[in-house]
């Protein structure tokens, strides 16, 4: 089965595509721009190790290029597309919409588009919690209104989302748009607050806290994002003319001052804490219902925060010292 997955240099595609690469049923096109988001080399040394396996390949590519994902489908004969290239984070996305919008919501429309021209129908995309917005309801399940979204980023994901079912009603597509809760672990982006948590703690600089301490984050490990990805795969092409929408969290929100706790028993270091206001975009709380990926997609996460912390430490030393 040929599998392209688009921002394969980035942590999540990265991680994905080296569980995929290890199951010879798999040829796998990973395409990524290496956008300027954070450091190219952390991206180039993501997929390393990728680029020896013989069921691996790789094209820089920018998703918003019409030419570029024609030449992509045209020459691999792709089965499924993994979407997971996107600008991303909520804060920068009130900073920069239009980048965003193109990114995200023009970039979606290409790939699809590119997919159709070549009879290509099977997408699962990577779409955000963060189009539950400012929902107060929890945990939040797929039926939830999407009509609270309070940043551009939101904004984008639920327009590429609409796009996805757009093609499916129209044009049969298969698609799943998979709703990611604030994924960390191995690879974590360095602008997220897991890793920067750490990185400050242990070079002694002050962490910002947002908000009164009082945000909470349902931390979901990026192996278990993993296995709902590969679950996901195998439910596209075992099922036809599919269209679901599924939350992928951990269900266990973390407040953050909890998190930081954990960062500095891990760490034996303790944080100096700066608070400044919740910027707008920030929401409260996230907390995934994920009733409906244990039945569509027998999605159980096994990892708990405390696991998962110590996983990214550790990675974090090892890279460090490398
Ligand atoms: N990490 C999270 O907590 C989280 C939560 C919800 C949703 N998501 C979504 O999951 C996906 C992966 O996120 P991530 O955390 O791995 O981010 P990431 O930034 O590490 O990976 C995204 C990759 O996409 C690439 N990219 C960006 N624009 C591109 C373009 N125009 N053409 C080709 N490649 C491009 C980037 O270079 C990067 O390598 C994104 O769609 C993101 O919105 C992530």
């Amino acid at each position: 089965m040929n599998i392209l997955i688009t921002g394969v240099a980035g942590f999540i595609g990265s991680n994905l595509a080296d569980v995929l690469s290890l199951q010879s049923k798999y040829q796998i096109i990973g395409i990524d721009n290496f956008d300027g988001n954070y450091c190219r080399k952390i991206k180039e040394q993501n997929i390393r190790g990728l680029l020896s396996k013989s069921n691996f390949k790789f094209v820089e590519a920018d998703v918003c290029s019409e030419k570029s994902m024609e030449d992509i489908f045209s020459d691999n004969s792709i089965d499924t597309v993994i979407h997971l290239a996107a600008k991303v984070g909520v804060r920068p996305s009130m900073e920069a919409p239009l980048e965003y919008i193109e990114t995200n919501v023009k970039g979606t429309a290409v790939i699809l588009e590119a997919m159709r021209r070549n009879n290509v129908s099977k997408m699962i995309f990577a779409s955000s919690s963060s189009i539950y917005g400012a929902n107060t309801k929890v945990p939040f399940s797929e039926s939830d209104s999407t009509e609270n979204i309070i940043s551009v980023y939101a904004a984008t994901k639920l327009a590429a989302e609409q796009l996805n079912k757009l093609y499916h009603d129209v044009y049969g597509f298969s698609i799943i748009n998979l709703r990611f809760f604030t994924v960390y672990g191995e690879r974590q982006r360095p602008d997220l607050a897991i890793h920067k948590f750490f990185s400050d703690i242990m070079n002694g600089k002050s962490i910002t806290i947002y908000g009164a301490g009082d945000t909470s984050r349902d931390y979901t490990y990026v192996g278990d994002i993993v296995s709902g990805i590969s679950s996901a795969i195998e439910y596209i092409n075992k099922n036809d003319n599919v269209f679901e929408i599924t939350n992928l969290g951990n269900n266990k929100p973390v407040n953050i001052l909890e998190l930081v706790k954990k960062i500095e028993l891990i760490t034996g270091v303790q944080a100096n804490i700066l608070y400044k206001p919740l910027p707008s975009g920030d929401v409260i709380k996230t907390y995934a219902d994920i009733s409906k990926a244990k039945m569509l997609l027998s999605y159980f996460p096994k990892v708990n925060i405390d696991e998962g912390l110590t996983h990214f430490y550790k990675s974090y030393i090892q890279n460090k010292a490398n």
